[in-house]
């Protein structure tokens, strides 16, 4: 017998094994009491006196290496905790739920107003054409109202929608009357961000249209919206105004919520605060769309929801809405 060969042998399949098996697993196969190199000092006993010595010490040799390389690949495992050091009755860490950021819980109440009142919830895209967003609004190019929709231009015809009025021309150009929509979304503008301003916000477009529509369904689906909204001792006023879609158009006011309108900071002493523009959709804004407006009268508005949310929760400047604060979003 080669004593030699056999140890080779041994190595060989030792350091297979040490590729897929754990360092306790490999000790039971190799150096363990019933493992193979007990196997082989078994084997002494068939050997020639004078030879048994040597081949004692190597398989002694060989015992030892193994034994020092599966030291080696032990410490080489990351090392389990010591459970005695470990206080398992330590309460775990709550991990905390997520919420619904303030502007779009904002968004969901008001859409959630309307469509009790019965309006669909209607969506337009964030890029839009200049036909839409301002041509078939009644807003022509040199007309001095399209300064007050400052526009990010993309590649000609397209532009970021500076309102969510185009909705409506989308609207009327699909649906017959009668009509009844909210189209919730983010619009955009070029402005420097201030306490007051951003670049990109939200609003909420409503539009009804049919036979017969008043301004006077108008005053009374909004003050609905604001009691819902605010509360029932919250009125409304309406102040004129102009818009190149509406016409007559009107700003609305609620009252301030705060001091019951008697004049706080809040509401700069006039006990009223501006929420939305609105008026009756322009007679050319219904035939750009293909409606008669001989036989279709409509109203529209449109607010900003970050306006709304400001007012709802008492919130200062635009700009908390986007700085990713906790401390400020954990409150609502
Ligand atoms: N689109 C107008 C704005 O962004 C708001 C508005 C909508 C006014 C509908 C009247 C009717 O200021």
């Amino acid at each position: 017998m080669d004593i030699d060969a056999k140890i080779a042998e041994l190595r060989a399949a030792f350091e297979e094994d040490a590729a897929r098996l754990s360092p306790d697993r490999l000790r039971a196969r190799y150096v363990g009491r019933q493992g193979r190199v007990r196997d082989l000092f078994g084997l002494l006993r068939s050997l020639p006196p004078e030879e048994k010595g040597s081949a004692g010490r190597k398989l002694n040799d060989l015992k030892a290496e193994l034994e020092e390389r599966l030291r080696g690949l032990q410490e080489d495992r990351p090392a389990l905790p010591a459970v005695g050091k470990t206080d398992l009755t330590l309460p775990g860490r709550a991990p905390e739920p997520g919420r619904r950021h303030p502007i779009y819980r904002t968004w969901d109440e008001i859409v959630g107003v309307f469509t009790r009142l019965g309006f669909d919830v209607v969506y337009g895209p964030e890029i839009e054409t200049e036909q839409n967003n301002f041509e078939a609004l009644n807003i022509p190019l040199e007309h001095p109202s399209r300064d007050a929709f400052d526009t990010f231009y993309l590649e000609r015809p397209h532009l970021l929608r500076s309102h969510t009025s185009p909705v409506q021309i989308r609207t009327m150009r699909e649906r017959r009357p009668p009509i009844r929509v909210i189209a919730p979304g983010k619009v955009f503008r070029p402005d420097t961000p201030d306490a007051s301003h951003s670049p990109q916000f939200h609003q909420v477009e409503g539009l009804m249209v049919g036979p017969g529509v008043t301004f006077a369904q108008l005053k009374g689906v909004l003050d609905l919206f604001v009691k819902a909204m605010w509360g029932p001792e919250i009125r409304t006023r309406f102040r004129p105004s102009f818009f190149p879609f509406t016409e007559p158009s009107a700003e609305v006011d609620v009252s301030c919520f705060i001091c019951g309108a008697k004049g706080c900071p809040a509401c700069k002493q006039s006990g009223w605060m501006e929420i939305l523009g609105s008026g009756m959709v322009h007679p050319k804004v219904l035939e750009n769309c293909g409606i008669d407006p001989e036989e279709n009268t409509g109203f529209a508005f449109g607010m900003g929801i970050e306006r709304i949310c400001m007012l709802k929760y008492g919130i200062p400047d635009i700009r908390l809405f986007t700085e990713n604060r906790f401390a400020f979003l954990r409150q609502f």
